[in-house]
């Protein structure tokens, strides 16, 4: 097997296998039957919508396009694969990779339009995206929350072999951003700087982990903005850039901002310190850190940026006060990262129970402390958002901004900067590689 991973891949196997018994064993199960799922149709058509196969049979897997196809795994026994490959003479039937998992699982190919027959005994579960009449035909509970919640949370801290996928997904959008920055300078249009983005990077766009953000200009300020115009604006102020990659089943998800012809110095000023911001918030993650703490600390740091930058008067400290900093940031410093691109149980402790975020913060997706083997994202940021602004104007706030120097650099969009972290036992590492 040519498989440089297959060593790194089987021991997470090994890991995942023992991981499952476990809590099989604790919640009373004998056996967990998991769906990859199937793509929906189109209403009223026969096409179907993009697919993206269910999260935890991934983690077995690595397979993000393999529809119909069963997992079943029972402590002590071998998991067994059943591998949808029907004969068809429309499309070619999905073949075996030559990756570890095909050996270390019993992989049993054949059609299964419906669910494999189970031999009847015990208490299995199965998850996915599975109708009540499949699990009652199979006497199983569907979807119980508590084993969801068990399973999600063996994802939180990752094997290395899925921090050298994480890498990999890495390492391969790299390319894409630095060929997409080459394209915004040589006069490309969003829609050029996303397949350029696309060819760099070595996927089709139905792959991505998310559709790529190619925001010039204003469209920067939209956080997800999802279309690409296929002029280029005559002004090219600047250029956003969220796109990553997918490595078996890891996604990168990286982001970064460039001046363009037109940059407005102080624009440019601000996106080299949107850099050291970043920096400074990668250089603190580590094991037993609030991500809520970390992300109350870029909101300080954002408010020392924008009484810097003369675009608010007083104080960093009044500014966070009086929500302006979040009306320049409204989105959370990062989140978990993995199998999905947000990924699961950011928000809930170890043993289970919920962790809101604060009500100040609705969209911090990750509210947990940091722990060794975590994988998250830092994208601190700073937009110029109209919608978000302008309330601001007739309270207390408005006479503390900058009117007029909002205005210049609204024309301008927003900076974000995203780097992808592993927490280690002692501190962090970027699997981000340099950009710039
Ligand atoms: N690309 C979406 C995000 O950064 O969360
Ligand atoms: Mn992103
Ligand atoms: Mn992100």
């Amino acid at each position: 097997m040519s498989d440089p991973l297959a060593t790194l891949q089987r021991d997470h196997l090994q890991a995942l296998e023992r991981c499952y018994a476990e809590t099989l064993t604790d919640l009373g199960y004998d056996g967990v039957l998991i769906y990859s799922g199937h793509p929906a149709l189109h209403f009223g058509d026969d096409q179907h919508a993009s697919f993206n196969s269910y999260g935890h049979f991934q983690h077995w897997t690595g397979q993000t396009g393999l529809t119909h196809s069963w997992l079943l795994v029972r402590p002590g026994q071998r998991p067994i694969c059943y591998f949808h490959a029907p004969d068809d003479f429309w499309h070619l039937p999905p073949q075996l990779p030559e990756q570890a998992w095909t050996e270390r699982l019993e992989v049993i190919p054949g059609r299964y339009d419906e669910a494999p027959p189970i031999a009847a005994g015990g208490r299995l579960a199965v998850i996915g995206d599975v109708s009540a009449a499949t699990s009652a035909a199979l006497c199983a509970e569907l979807n119980p929350p508590a084993l969801l919640a068990a399973l999600d949370e063996g994802r939180v801290r990752k094997s290395e072999y899925e921090l050298a996928c994480l890498r990999e997904a890495n390492r391969m959008a790299a390319l894409g951003h630095r060929a997409a920055r080459e394209a915004f300078l040589s006069g490309g249009s969003e829609l050029d700087i996303h397949l350029a983005y696309l060819q760099a990077s070595h996927q089709r766009e139905s792959e991505l982990p998310y559709g790529n953000i190619v925001g010039i200009g204003s469209h920067a300020a939209v956080l997800h903005y999802q279309h690409y115009d296929t002029e280029t604006p005559r002004e090219r102020y600047s250029l956003l850039v969220d796109a990553g990659h997918r490595y078996r089943g890891y996604c990168a998800d990286i982001t970064r901002t460039w001046p363009g012809t037109n940059t407005d110095p102080t624009f440019a000023a601000l996106i080299s310190r949107m850099h050291d911001i970043k920096q400074r918030l990668v250089t603190a993650v580590a094991p037993g850190v609030s991500f809520v703490e970390l992300h109350e600390r870029m909101h300080r740091l954002l408010g020392e940026l924008l009484v810097e930058s003369e675009l608010v008067k007083g104080s960093a400290e009044a500014a966070i006060e009086s929500g302006i900093t979040r009306a320049f940031c409204p989105h959370g410093l990062g989140h978990l990262l993995g199998i999905q691109v947000h990924d699961v149980a950011g928000r809930t402790a170890r043993d289970g129970s919920p962790l809101p975020p604060p009500t100040e913060h609705p969209a911090l997706r990750l509210t947990r402390e940091l722990e060794a083997g975590m994988a998250v994202t830092i994208e601190p940021g700073l937009y110029i958002i109209p919608m978000l602004l302008e309330p601001l104007e007739s309270g207390p706030a408005g006479q503390h901004l900058n009117w007029a120097l909002i205005e210049r650099l609204a024309f301008h969009g927003g900076i974000r900067i995203e780097d992808n972290v592993h927490v280690t036992t002692n501190a962090a590492r970027n699997l981000t590689p340099e950009i710039e």
